[in-house]
């Protein structure tokens, strides 16, 4: 995953980003990250929140790639913390982000949160990142870190690539097509990490949007 993503980054980072142009200039592609970020968390700040103070708050991204949304989310809530697989796009958003003192950016194993030690977050993002991965186990295992990097009460908010006919399954064994995550799956994989699935949209199609909120308390039964 790695290899491509930073192949990706040397070649055109900001169209691998965002597929919609090639040779975007800065102010135009940040543009896409404010409008993303008015509509999927400025949009949405009941459930984003949990009752809590926005400028307060420390939030996780992962998958922030040059940081086109990360610096749209750091000037809402009090912290942001941005993880990527690829050293070429976290360079990249290093730099993007250089005027954002309340945003940080780390190369990650792709796989997990351990760059991040014991930090603790009050609200989890991801947004184009898990359709293009192309491991349910690696899906999974992020959930399962974010669930133990979240303060209890806080959310989970994330895409997943929600088309999982088996025409295209078959040809989806690479790090841009990724694979699909059916109902099914999205219900059990937040119950096997300890997440109440709350919430979902647009399952069987690209924008599959999932909330996990992590509770309060642990149930009594687990
Ligand atoms: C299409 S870009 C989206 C970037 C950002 N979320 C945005 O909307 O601007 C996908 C990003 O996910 C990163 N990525 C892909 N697989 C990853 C993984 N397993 N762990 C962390 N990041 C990953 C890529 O390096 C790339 O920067």
């Amino acid at each position: 995953m790695r290899a491509d993503w930073d192949r990706r980054g040397r070649k055109d980072a900001m169209h691998y980003v965002n597929t919609a142009r090639r040779g975007w200039n800065e102010h135009e592609f940040f543009a896409t990250g404010d409008r993303n970020v008015a509509e999927l968390i400025s949009g949405d700040m009941e459930s984003v929140c949990q009752g809590r103070d926005p400028s307060a708050m420390r939030v996780l991204e992962i998958g922030c790639g040059v940081g086109r949304m990360t610096r749209a989310l750091a000037g809402i809530f009090g912290e942001v913390h941005g993880v990527d697989i690829s050293g070429e796009m976290v360079s990249r958003a290093q730099w993007f982000l250089r005027d954002t003192p309340n945003a940080h950016v780390y190369r990650n194993s792709g796989a997990d949160l351990a760059v991040l030690g014991e930090m603790r977050f009050d609200f989890a993002f991801s947004f184009i990142v898990f359709q293009h991965i192309p491991s349910r186990r690696v899906i999974s295992r992020y959930v399962s870190e974010v669930h133990r990097h979240l303060r209890p009460g806080s959310m989970f908010k994330f895409q997943v690539q929600g088309c999982t006919a088996p025409s295209l399954q078959r040809l989806r064994n690479d790090t841009w097509l990724g694979v699909g995550i059916s109902e099914g799956e999205a219900a059990r994989m937040a119950a096997e990490n300890g997440f109440a699935l709350v919430r979902s949209s647009g399952a069987g199609s690209q924008y599959y949007w999932l909330w996990y909120l992590k509770p309060r308390q642990e149930p009594l039964w687990s």
